[in-house]
């Protein structure tokens, strides 16, 4: 999605504005720009090309600065072309980029009509860097605290104005922007990671900020029009972790990396104790009486499978419900509820709207699994765990999937023993089985092989489907949108046993079936809902584990995992539908780490 860099120094601030674009490519973005203060007055470089060749245009065009604004785009309003590219202009005045989306764009932009200003861009950007110009007083600062009170919507932006040659402004509501401070130099961007190797210091901006960014200092106004202080804080560079290192793309490494993910995640983990999801999670597990689970993707996929252990292990009534229904649905409001919101992120819009929606229905009792730990998501939930997969590059979802399936489990066994239904022996024996996680992930990689055998097959097709039941149905859904968003074959999951209510009408000998098999109770059920594929000529693609006593045969393929898992079998079962995914979208030639369309954070709407 969208991403902001900004600078004010004495220095040229070049190299830094794209480097930081470099480190918020893998959001995911069509276009990108970058705006500099130069001799008196705004210069700018545009490209629908990657920030590389960004590089080169500015590069040529020797274009340096002290002050500036630079940003990814993924587009909403109007194509990725060129002249919708940020920053946009206004009159020469002011130069403005924006992540979100701006709601009353249409009224203002009559408005700003009707005054006289032209505009060369489809996006609702270009109406703010009007309003701007169009209210300027001469203080930045003052004129955009005057301009976003005419916008709705969700906006982080970054301004400078030919006229204030050391200053640069931004504003946030409803997405992320951060404030990075140096010596005698300061930062914008919507994300930490733009400025590391270059701060560590950092300000997180909070809803309705609006933020004077000059050398020496930073003054921060909130949505009441005080002057704030916000906490300093200090980051970890993630330098290292977006290398790639020897692996040919980002998904593949993330895959890979999955072992020692988790390992991080459970890191320290030595016995359950409600304790590990905040200080005061003991009072609010006690008190809740069932668990309303909110997020997005991949992340709702994860809450699908944490539901079936959340009922059988802790007899907690639990609901899953996708965050951009859930925040827009006259639902009926449990305060007895905890609200869990699962995100690697932490700044999915709609995610973050859900939470928000239900707190205003008195929802109180928040808790999030999250991969970001300086996240909105963490900051307004009472309750967090951190999953520590790491910086996620991919757009497809891997590691991030692995690692909050870990400790929704945690938190299963956590509710379990607060509800006095988890034995001393059984929580021994479920913690030996977790630590032994990155083993077993570490045996089920080793199965490449064999999966790439197979996704030549599939690379070939343009449909397939997907089979799961009971645990294993939401890793059927997570099998077929990791192939989808890659590898651009129409892929569906079904609860195995729906397939007879409908969807067998597509099996033909064309229709490759997978069929995530482990041999638990539903083994049987499921051989039965394979016949049922086999004799319409379908074509089973089989993911079988321990005692199953599934073979290959004619139109039936099989491949079997190391060991069968029981009730964290998920996790395993979930790493070849990744590696599938990868290797088939790789034979098809597809841009894995940035599919077509889609953003890594999907910070609007
Ligand atoms: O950052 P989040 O976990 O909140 O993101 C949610 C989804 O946007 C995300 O999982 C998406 O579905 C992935 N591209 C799936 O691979």
């Amino acid at each position: 999605m969208c991403g902001i860099v900004g600078a004010v120094a004495q220095r040229n601030i070049t190299p830094i504005l794209v480097e930081g674009l470099k480190r918020l490519e893998y959001r995911g973005y069509d276009s990108c720009g970058v705006a500099l203060h130069v001799d008196g007055k705004l210069e700018r470089s545009r490209s629908t090309a990657r920030v590389a060749e960004l590089e080169k245009q500015v590069a040529e065009a020797h274009l340096e600065g002290f002050t500036g604004i630079a940003h990814t785009r993924w587009a909403t309003h109007g194509a990725p072309a060129s002249h919708n590219a940020h920053p946009h202009f206004s009159r020469g005045r002011i130069a403005l980029v924006h992540n979100g989306i701006i709601e009353n764009h249409d009224e203002l932009r009559e408005e700003l009509r009707a005054a006289g200003y032209e505009f060369e861009s489809q996006t609702d950007t270009e109406v703010i860097a009007h309003l701007v110009d169009h209210l300027y007083t001469g203080d930045l600062f003052e004129t955009v605290q005057l301009a976003t009170k005419q916008l709705v919507g969700a906006f982080a932006i970054a301004v400078f104005s030919r006229d204030e040659p050391h200053r640069v402004v931004g504003a946030r509501r409803g997405s992320p922007l951060i404030v990075g401070i140096g010596n005698g130099e300061n930062f914008l961007a919507s994300d930490a990671l733009a400025l590391a190797g270059t701060t560590n210091q950092i300000v997180y901006l909070e809803e309705g900020d609006v933020v004077d960014l000059q050398m020496q200092r930073i003054w921060i106004i909130d949505a009441n029009g005080k002057q704030v202080e916000r906490e300093v804080k200090t980051v970890q560079a993630h330098t290292a972790a977006v290398e790639l290192g020897p692996y040919r793309h980002y998904m593949q490494k993330e895959i890979f990396e999955q072992p020692r993910a988790i390992a991080d995640t459970l890191e320290g983990i030595e016995s359950i104790t409600p304790d590990i999801f905040g200080d005061k999670a003991y009072g609010i597990f006690k008190k809740i009486d069932s668990v309303l689970i909110l997020a997005c993707g991949t992340s709702y996929y994860s809450g699908m499978t944490a539901k079936y252990w959340l009922e059988a292990v802790a007899g907690v009534r639990t609901d899953v419900e996708i965050a951009s229904e859930y925040r827009y649905r006259d639902s009926v409001p449990n305060p007895n509820a905890l609200v869990v919101t699962i995100s690697q992120s932490g700044e999915t819009a709609d995610t973050l709207a859900a939470l928000r929606h239900a707190q205003s229905q008195g929802m109180q009792h928040t808790l999030t699994i999250c991969n970001a730990a300086t996240s909105a998501m963490v900051r307004e939930c009472a309750l967090a765990y951190i999953t520590r997969a790491g910086v996620e590059v991919g757009v497809a979802s891997t590691k991030a999937f692995s690692t909050q399936l870990a400790a929704l489990f945690l938190l299963t066994l956590t509710l379990a023993q607060v509800k006095g239904r988890l034995s001393d022996e059984k929580e021994a024996a479920f913690l030996k089985e977790m630590r032994h996680l990155p083993a077993a992930i570490t045996a089920v990689l080793a199965l490449e092989p064999q999966i790439i055998a197979w996704a030549e097959a599939f690379a070939r097709k343009e449909n397939a489907l997907f089979l799961g039941r009971g645990l294993h149905y939401p890793i059927a859904l997570e099998g077929a949108l990791k192939l989808k968003e890659i590898s651009y074959i129409h892929a569906e999951a079904y609860p195995a046993g729906e397939l007879k209510h409908g969807p067998l009408a597509l099996v033909t000998e064309e229709m490759p079936v997978v069929t995530v098999a482990p041999a638990d109770s539903m083994i049987d059920k499921l051989k039965s809902n394979m016949q049922e594929v086999r004799a319409r000529g379908g074509e089973l693609y089989v993911f079988a584990d321990g005692d199953s006593r599934i073979t290959t045969s004619e139109g039936v393929h099989v491949i079997r995992m190391p060991e069968h898992y029981g009730l964290l079998s998920p996790i395993l079962h979930v790493v070849p539908l990744q590696l599938l995914a990868y290797h088939t979208a790789l034979a098809r030639g597809t841009d894995v780490d940035k599919p077509r369309n889609l953003a890594k954070s999907v910070t609007v709407e």
